[in-house]
């Protein structure tokens, strides 16, 4: 196993059950494989109760039902109401689309705890334009309807060079909704976000502009609404500590079973993932050859092996690194230290080209249509 001279890697404490990869929507930012439609093997209910049995057995306390869309399961209430009993403290990850005030009762009745809403735009072409479908009055009503029935209102906006010009639009749109927590999750660039990198990568500039921005609200609504900002790490120089070091906190499952230590590891050359269907969560967590790759610091190569900075970063995102040099060990190249920093100059380059050489190339959406942008 590639993992020695190890950090603590304790037991799994967030299990994040990605339940299908279906999804009404077809954003091109969508964090799912590309070939996600290859994977259509669902596990059943019952794999999933065991799985969560399992997970929580080992320890997990926060448990994420996302997709795709997790209200295309029609199990979704039974699968609460389990998590719920174990002890789970569960998060609904949603677009909204395909919420209904009943099914809001229905799964508040079966014990959920915290609902996340995306939402695209605060401009209703613009939202409907990236999510591909007519959901924007849709999701607003959502938002209410969240909130009226008594959990925190937790927003998403997922932010990209098509709305980061609407920073302000997106607060007030908050502040409207009585969100009691709003994430502004700068793009990660993998999957669907990484083959539309050029055409969503911001300019520093807007991004600054836009930090000043949610900086100014976060100050102005302290104790009314939380916001998180998520950092770009492509305008930083110190990766981020992705997934809180490998193998150590998160534990992610696919529509299919497949576990995952982050939830793009799929991509990584040679990684075996195990599945839920072949192993327990316990092998899995504590002997799989996946979830030991990148554990602990002695698969590092330099500058991280002798780097004291590795405790806390772990050498960054090895699915970056892959994407970025090609190579999984690699530095991740958004460290200043990395040799292969160029990667990154290089993608800020080919955004800034398409952004301002007239000619943007047209974005990819999930379901591979393609189609030019409204703005940017
Ligand atoms: Fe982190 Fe590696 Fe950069 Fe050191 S060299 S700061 S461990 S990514
Ligand atoms: Fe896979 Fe960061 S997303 S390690």
């Amino acid at each position: 196993m590639a993992g020695s001279e190890q950090y603590p890697s304790g037991n799994p404490r967030w299990l994040l059950a990605e339940l299908t990869y279906a999804c009404p929507l077809q954003c091109p930012y969508c964090s799912n494989p590309i070939d996600y439609a290859k994977i259509t093997d669902e596990l059943s209910t019952e794999d999933w109760l065991r799985v969560f049995k399992e997970a929580r057995a080992m320890g997990a306390v926060q448990l994420g039902l996302s997709g795709g869309e997790p209200l295309v399961r029609k199990d979704l209430p039974v699968l609460v109401k389990y998590a719920r009993e174990l002890g789970y403290y569960t998060n609904l990850i949603t677009s909204g689309y395909g919420m209904t005030e009943a099914k809001i009762v229905e799964l508040k009745e079966a014990g959920l705890d915290h609902i996340q809403v995306s939402i695209q735009a605060p401009e209703k072409e613009l939202n409907n334009f990236l999510a591909g479908t007519e959901s924007y009055e849709h999701k607003k009503q959502v938002a209410h309807l969240v909130k009226k029935h008594g959990y925190p209102m937790v927003l998403c906006v997922v932010i990209h060079r098509h709305n980061i010009h609407l920073m302000t639009e997106i607060l007030e749109m908050a502040i409207e909704l009585g969100a009691d927590y709003l994430e502004l999750a700068n793009t990660q660039y993998y999957g669907w976000a990484h083959l539309n990198r050029d055409q969503l990568l911001p300019t520093k500039a807007q991004f600054e502009q836009a930090e000043a921005i949610a900086q100014g609200y976060k100050e102005k609504l302290k104790g009314k609404m939380k916001i998180y900002y998520v950092v770009p790490d492509f305008y930083e120089q110190r990766p981020k500590a992705c997934m809180n070091g490998w193998g150590t906190t998160f534990l992610t499952i696919a529509p299919d079973g497949t576990a995952l230590p982050c939830h793009e590891a799929r991509i990584l050359p040679g990684l075996n993932c195990p599945n839920v269907r072949e192993m327990s969560v316990s092998d899995i967590w504590l002997k799989s050859e996946a979830f030991n790759q990148f554990r602990g610091f002695g698969w590092m190569k330099e500058p991280c092996r002798s780097c004291p900075e590795k405790v806390k970063d772990f050498g960054g995102c090895r699915c970056q690194a892959y994407l970025l040099t090609g190579d999984p060990n690699a530095t991740d190249p958004v460290c200043g230290l990395s040799p292969d920093r160029a990667a990154i100059a290089e993608a800020i380059e080919g955004a800034r080209k398409d952004y301002e050489g007239g000619e943007p190339k047209p974005l990819v959406f999930r379901n591979g249509r393609t189609s030019k942008a409204l703005s940017g």
